[in-house]
């Protein structure tokens, strides 16, 4: 497992998410991290229907509630607790989920 801080807490929007897109030795990856007040979760930025990105707006990853996470392609609405997809195309598909830490201020994944 590989660690990588990601930001500072509150770099994130409470309530709210954010994106990171970096490499690793050849490997890309792009992933988010919401955030609802000092609780963070962190997901592979991949919808279960396509494989591409949730955001069209980039760090744009919650519905105007900010009560659920929403893949702005074709609108498909997944918890925020454990990335369960409630309605749309993946209905009872999952968010690929990734160990996330709050390590002093620092916010960081494993992957
Ligand atoms: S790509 Fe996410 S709902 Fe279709």
């Amino acid at each position: 497992m590989t660690r990588r801080v990601l930001c500072r807490l509150d770099e994130i929007p409470d309530p709210g998410s954010r994106g990171f897109d970096f490499r690793e030795g050849d490997a890309l990856h792009s992933v988010f991290v919401v955030r609802t007040g000092s609780a963070v979760r962190a997901y592979e930025n991949a919808c279960p229907h396509t494989g591409g990105p949730l955001d069209w707006v980039p760090d744009q990853f919650l519905t105007r509630e900010k009560d659920m996470i929403l893949c702005a392609t074709h609108g498909a609405l997944f918890r925020i607790e454990d990335g369960h997809c409630l309605s749309g195309p993946c209905v009872g598909e999952n968010l690929t989920p990734l160990p996330v830490s709050i390590e002093g201020d620092a916010v960081a994944v494993e992957f």
